[in-house]
């Protein structure tokens, strides 16, 4: 494929050099367009924009393929812990046993929260959503301890870095169990990331915990699953606001904003409150089918659908495994994962979706396994972003050291020229 691009405008004949990244994808660098040919690019929802040059994540939409830092999605959900991931997306490398073991120890030193934060969260009505509590409380994390770092010191990067894993657990945690009515804990600083997380959100004040390994299994796939998805909405926010050189911990605050919405991390909650109104509409899944397919009507398939995968989500197809596993070991039966399967059959048959290649993504199943965990729908999306934390620690980590500008899109203008004033007596 040739390495240049030729744009002809007015006459003028312009070429710009074509990158190539590392698994072959291309890309018409555009860095001096406009001083030379004075255009800019029009691409809402920058659907056909690269932001960024990363060696994160890997997708191939077309091929259903996810891969962090090069190992496919299914070997690190099977075989990996949650801590290895993280340590993998942020530094690069699986950890040896002796960086993981020193990682979670500088992790676990660091899992404590202000007292004067659980005031914030105390100040917050039971019926506010979790997410809105859960970027306030990360915002606060602020006013506590500096996230601001020069970015040149590795250190204050990695302190940062082991302070958020540490206390973004314990505000989760504290934001579910507020929820649930139970006592604010902090967990076995003896027990593993994900088991302590377990232990966090499940313990009753009345009773010992008894750690569930089908649950800490589910919760860490999930979290694995959910890990990093390259430039998506909430991380393509935490990397601008990264770009201003706001800090870690506001930039992540921000990205927890940007999952909140139905169309991105929200969709988990959405798909249980659809699934559950179908079930209540006698299971009647060909009215949903047909509504997403009428114009007229805003209704769209929460979890079906997705800007890159134009073939199944791996991380779905685990994911439906899995809830499988959980609901079998554990003796569960939920009705809405049969309406699920039901759903997703009718759905993966209608031209509709096929021809627009809509397949169930990341969120169509998740929340089935979060709810026989005993978690509310409305903490679906804050397990998302706990999930996603080291994804965007990682993505905000390269911004900072790639020395990336200010992000600031250019527009358009197509409001009024210019015009004279007219005082307001004379209006
Ligand atoms: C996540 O980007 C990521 O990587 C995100 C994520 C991650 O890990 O960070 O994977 C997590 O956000 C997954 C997506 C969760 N959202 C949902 O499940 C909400 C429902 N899905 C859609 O709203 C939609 O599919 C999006 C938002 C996910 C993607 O939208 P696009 O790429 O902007 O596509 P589009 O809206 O332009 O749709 C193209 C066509 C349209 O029809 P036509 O105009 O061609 O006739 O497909 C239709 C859409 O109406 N369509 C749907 C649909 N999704 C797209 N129709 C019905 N139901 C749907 N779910």
């Amino acid at each position: 494929m040739s390495t240049k691009a030729t744009i002809e405008f007015e006459g003028k004949r312009i070429e710009f050099p074509v990158v190539k990244g590392s698994e072959g994808e291309h890309a018409i660098d555009v860095k001096s367009l406009r001083q030379q040919t004075g255009l800019i690019t029009f691409d809402p929802g920058y659907k056909n924009t690269g932001s960024c040059q990363s060696g994160i994540t890997f997708l191939d939409g077309e091929e259903g393929v996810l891969r962090y830092r090069g190992y496919e999605i299914n070997d690190l959900a099977e075989k990996a812990n949650f801590l290895e991931v993280a340590y993998l997306l942020i530094f690069g490398e699986l950890p040896t046993h002796e960086q993981h073991d020193a990682f979670l120890n500088d992790i676990k030193e660091e899992s404590y929260i202000d007292e004067d934060l659980k005031k914030i969260l105390e100040s917050f009505p039971k019926s506010a959503h979790p997410m809105g509590v859960l970027s306030s409380l990360t915002s606060g994390l602020t006013a506590f301890s500096p996230s601001s770092v020069d970015v040149n010191a590795d250190d204050q990067i990695y302190n940062a870095i082991v302070r958020i894993m540490g206390k973004l657990p314990i505000l989760v945690s504290w934001v579910y169990r507020k929820r649930m009515g139970l006592p604010l804990k902090y967990g076995d600083y003896a027990l593993g990331y994900v088991e302590n997380i377990a232990r966090m959100m499940f313990r009753k004040p009345n009773k010992e915990y008894v750690a569930n390994p089908i649950i800490d299994d589910a919760l860490t796939k999930l979290l694995i699953l959910h890990a990093d998805h390259e430039q998506n909405c909430s991380t393509s926010t935490v990397r601008i606001v990264g770009s201003s050189h706001a800090g870690l911990f506001a930039s992540v605050a921000a990205g927890i904003s940007a999952l909140w919405g139905p169309l991105h991390g929200g969709a988990n909650q959405a798909v249980v409150e659809m699934l559950e109104d179908i079930k209540n509409d006698d299971g009647d899944v060909n009215k949903y089918i047909n509504k997403a397919k009428d114009k007229e009507d805003s209704f769209r398939l929460m979890g079906f659908g997705h800007r890159v995968y134009k073939n199944f989500d791996p991380r779905a197809r685990i994911i439906k495994k899995t809830a499988d596993e959980v609901l079998n070991d554990l003796g569960v039966v939920d009705p809405v994962l049969d309406i699920a399967k039901k759903l997703e059959q009718a759905a993966l048959e209608n031209p509709y979706f096929v021809d627009r290649k809509l397949y169930p993504n990341v969120d169509f199943y998740s929340g089935i396994i979060y709810r026989t965990m005993g978690i509310p729908t409305e903490m679906f999306t804050v397990m998302f972003a706990l999930g996603r934390l080291p994804g965007w620690i990682a993505q905000w980590r390269e911004m900072r050291k790639q020395k990336e500008p200010i992000g600031r899109p250019r527009q358009v203008y197509v409001g009024e020229r210019k015009r004279s004033f007219v005082p307001f007596e004379n209006r």
